[in-house]
């Protein structure tokens, strides 16, 4: 059942590039256009919207941080993304005119099943992405825009992310080219983008020795930071909280312009920090991040594309991911650090594919 791997998580990070084809193949038509078939968002749906609000939990929250870059960028619609108990808590501003976004690999997860009722009883139109068909958030939903990822066994989330991660590219696209916000050239580029991700995806995972050997080096580590800019930083999120809950590594991960205002206090000679660095228009700004935090001789490991300016530095130990637009290096620069949490487990004989006190799916509170 597990296809010839030790571990249910190193089998569906394998399976990514399937799941990602999968689900773009299921939406995009004959005529090379993306399709939401059985979703209703015309142009004058996306009109009467003033903002979009996205909700969910752990790393379907972490999606959500990656869809706001891409909806604000490309539908030039202001989103909102909060974490679905907090949401509920708060009287969120919600009405007829909010677009509410749940995200849900299993969806049923309490919180994010109670966020989207208030959603729905304040009269917003709700659309779901989730991985489990008929679950209770698909059923509760307006419209929902299945990930194709297939069964997610393990308990930390790998697929149903990057397939999290396209549909939110595709949906910023979508809204983008009704609402007249990106060019048809951009609209083809993003796609042509997208479609070569599988490829470049088993690219990484052919590489996966590399990132084994880092593993080994680090595995016997107290705490890993992880730090980047723009989008980068939303994924940062998710590295962050993929090592600690199947290595339990204390991990943290921030913005990494906002080191300077307090966490740079904690770095020392051998901290290690993955910095993340695959904007090009960002370049400069993390060049400058990594170079203070190597002043205080902390140990950093760049996260970067082929070929790119912080590639070439000789004295920075780098993990290389295929050269890609901006925008879709998301799908991309989370597959090494898949790789790389699950050796580090692995290396210290953790519970890979059950980490200690966690659930599949949380249905309390
Ligand atoms: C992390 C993980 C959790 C889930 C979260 C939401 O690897 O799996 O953080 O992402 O519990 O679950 P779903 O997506 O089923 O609502």
């Amino acid at each position: 059942e597990k296809g010839g791997y030790q571990h249910f998580m190193m089998k569906e990070i394998n399976e990514q590039p399937k799941a990602i084809r999968e689900t773009l193949q299921r939406r995009i038509g004959k005529d090379g256009k993306i399709k939401l078939d059985g979703i209703s968002l015309t142009r004058e749906d996306l009109e009467k919207f003033d903002k979009i609000s996205i909700v969910a939990c752990g790393t379907a929250y972490h999606a959500g941080l990656v869809g706001k870059y891409a909806i604000e960028k490309m539908a030039r619609m202001p989103v909102e993304v909060d974490v679905a108990s907090e949401f509920r808590y708060r009287d969120p501003f919600v009405d007829e005119k909010t677009l509410f976004i749940a995200i849900s690999q299993s969806g049923e997860t309490l919180d994010t099943l109670m966020s989207l009722r208030e959603a729905k009883s304040k009269g917003a139109r709700v659309l779901s992405v989730v991985n489990v068909v008929g679950s209770s958030v698909a059923r509760e939903s307006d419209d929902v825009f299945y990930t194709w990822a297939g069964p997610e066994i393990a308990v930390a989330s790998t697929k149903a992310y990057t397939t999290q991660l396209v549909c939110m590219y595709l949906l910023a696209l979508y809204m983008g080219d009704l609402r007249g916000t990106i060019t048809e050239d951009y609209y083809k580029q993003v796609l042509k983008e997208l479609k070569a991700t599988p490829k470049k995806v088993q690219r990484i995972l052919d590489k996966a020795e590399d990132i084994e050997e880092l593993a080994k080096n680090l595995y016997n580590r107290d705490q890993i930071f992880f730090i980047g800019r723009g989008i980068d930083s939303a994924v940062a999120y998710e590295c962050s909280l993929k090592l600690k809950e199947v290595s339990y590594i204390n991990s943290f991960a921030i913005a990494a312009g906002e080191l300077k205002h307090g966490t740079i206090a904690l770095m020392e000679p051998e901290t290690i920090v993955i910095a993340l660095a695959t904007q090009d228009f960002l370049m400069e700004k993390m060049y400058s991040n990594i170079e203070e935090i190597r002043a205080r001789r902390a140990h950093v490991i760049a996260v970067t594309k082929e070929g790119s300016q912080i590639s070439k530095i000789k004295s920075l130990e780098v993990i290389r991911i295929p050269k890609c637009m901006d925008e879709v290096s998301p799908i991309l620069t989370i597959v090494p650090m898949q790789l790389f949490a699950y050796y580090v487990a692995r290396e210290r004989g953790e519970n890979i594919d059950k980490p200690r006190n966690l659930a599949k799916s949380v249905t309390v509170e």
